[in-house]
């Protein structure tokens, strides 16, 4: 049989997100972002988000792994590794502090040129999102976050800027960071992050804000991604969804479509950008519903008009859902149908691993939207011990990372899927965006840190390190 191998200018990299791993944010006028007002969180806790800074609480981002200070070091390591690509994020607040300003702020945009200038000097080419979890605080204070239309034209502003300053220095773009995991309405962290949505205690308007949010914020990446096209024709911009296929718990009719109409709540973002309007059902259940979002005529325009070139996607894991017999309608009612998957082993922090899931994922993005596909999260959260003599052995994320790689290129090599690259999570240990913690660690490199915020910030490289360099040297062929 005639394998399909991977292309030779394959994208091999590693992902981060700005407010994760930078620290410095209070430096050079940065503003402050939802994500600096939250504190730590556990294992099973979640993180609080508070007004403002409160005195006395520890902000694990505050300063991060110190990559502002030490971005040299770590983008050395990077192209040590082989890296083709490296995915970061821009700080909307270093570059508009409040978000609201006519002028950006120099000091933001020197970095940022640096960053990428530091990156082609190993010929790695930077793939950039542009929010990822980390919009103005003063636009959820003053504005109430994405329920606001005024935020589209900031965001534009931002996304004008950027693309204009580092036209020549970034090819591959991203708008919003897993805009879909906003489904989960009752989670006040995803609302916080997606969309600078602080939610009332009853939450009683959760729902409704969130389909006015995603709107505004699908307007405002159609917007950019013309303008982007528009600055430089050349540009390659694409939507991130968090791809986590849904299961059905069973054989059972019910249970299968209760899976399928899981599918259609969490993908209709990925409808939108990729094909330029809301799809039928989720036309007919906002009306059904007396959900009314403000969505104009000049927005269906607009959506149509600025469909993107790739979807990202992160895999981390499928879920299960089961049928209930209370949900006639086949609502997707989030976590309450969830259940556990007896076929799939869990993380210490019990995210099913599941490879299969991945392939499965990919031939359904690849039939949906018939787009090129860029991998741009994967990895496993674990728990690292630094042996004596300063060496991590992880072999269990040697272990999820080949399994997955290889379930990519099984995609490739038998579904025929187009599959431009795959940067797997967290390539040093940052914070991790659920919890706070350090202690869950994603990387090649480790970075001596605790979840208090003791430690030197060494950086280490693991077992894991030498491996992935070996599967970029061979573009796969060696997991
Ligand atoms: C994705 C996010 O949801 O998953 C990242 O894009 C995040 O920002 C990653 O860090 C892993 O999640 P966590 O909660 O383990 O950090």
């Amino acid at each position: 049989m005639n394998k399909l191998f991977l292309p030779k200018n394959f994208l091999w990299g590693g992902a981060v997100a700005a407010n994760q791993l930078e620290g410095g944010w209070d430096q050079d006028n940065k503003g402050l972002s939802v994500a600096d007002i939250m504190t730590a969180g556990a294992n099973g806790k979640a993180r609080e988000i508070t007004d403002g800074i409160v005195k006395g609480k520890y902000y694990p981002n505050h300063e991060a792994i110190d990559f502002y200070h030490r971005y040299k070091e770590d983008i050395k390591l990077f192209a040590e590794m082989g890296f083709k690509c490296f995915r970061t994020s821009i700080a909307w607040t270093r570059i508009f502090p409040n978000g609201d300003e006519e002028q950006p702020n120099e000091a933001g945009l020197k970095f940022y040129d640096q960053l990428f200038d530091e990156c082609h000097k190993y010929g790695i080419e930077p793939v950039i999102t542009l929010s990822h979890f980390e919009m103005p605080y003063h636009l959820v204070k003053a504005y109430g976050g994405w329920r606001n239309r005024k935020l589209i034209d900031f965001f534009v502003r931002f996304a004008k800027t950027v693309f204009k300053r580092y036209k020549d220095k970034v090819s591959y773009w991203m708008t919003f960071n897993e805009i879909d995991n906003q489904t989960d309405y009752t989670n006040r962290f995803l609302m916080a992050t997606n969309s600078g949505l602080i939610l009332k205690n009853d939450q009683s308007d959760a729902e409704s804000l969130m389909y006015q949010a995603a709107h505004y914020e699908l307007v405002a990446s159609a917007l950019a991604v013309k303008l982007g096209h528009s600055i430089n024709p050349n540009f390659q911009i694409g939507c991130m969804i968090n791809m986590t296929p849904v299961y059905p718990a069973s054989s059972k009719p019910a249970d299968i479509f209760q899976a399928e109409k899981a599918m259609q709540r969490r993908y209709w973002f990925s409808d939108i950008h990729a094909l330029g309007k809301y799809p039928e059902n989720m036309e007919v259940f906002l009306k059904q519903n007396n959900f009314r979002p403000d969505i104009t005529s000049e927005d269906r325009i607009v959506l149509k008009e600025g469909t993107v070139d790739y979807i990202g996607l992160s895999y981390y894991n499928s879920m299960t859902v089961q049928s209930k017999e209370s949900n006639p309608g086949f609502h997707f009612i989030g976590p309450e149908l969830t259940v556990d998957n007896p076929n799939v082993e869990k993380s210490d922090w019990g995210w099913p691993i599941d490879p299969l899931g991945l392939r499965y994922s990919l031939n359904w993005l690849a039939d949906h939207y018939h787009k090129p596909l860029f991998i741009v999260e994967n990895g496993l959260g674990a728990y690292d011990k630094v042996e004596n003599s300063q060496q991590i052995h992880d072999p269990y994320r040697i272990a999820y990372l080949k399994a997955h790689i290889q379930a990519m290129i099984d995609a490739v090599q038998e579904d025929g899927v187009k599959v431009i690259g795959y940067t797997p999570w967290g390539c040093i240990d940052l914070v991790s965006a659920g919890t706070g913690q350090m202690s869950k660690r994603y990387g090649f490199i480790y970075v001596d840190k605790d979840d208090q915020g003791k430690g030197s910030l060494k950086r280490l490289k693991k077992d894991s390190f030498f491996w992935y360099q070996q599967v970029i040297q061979s573009n796969g062929s060696q997991l």
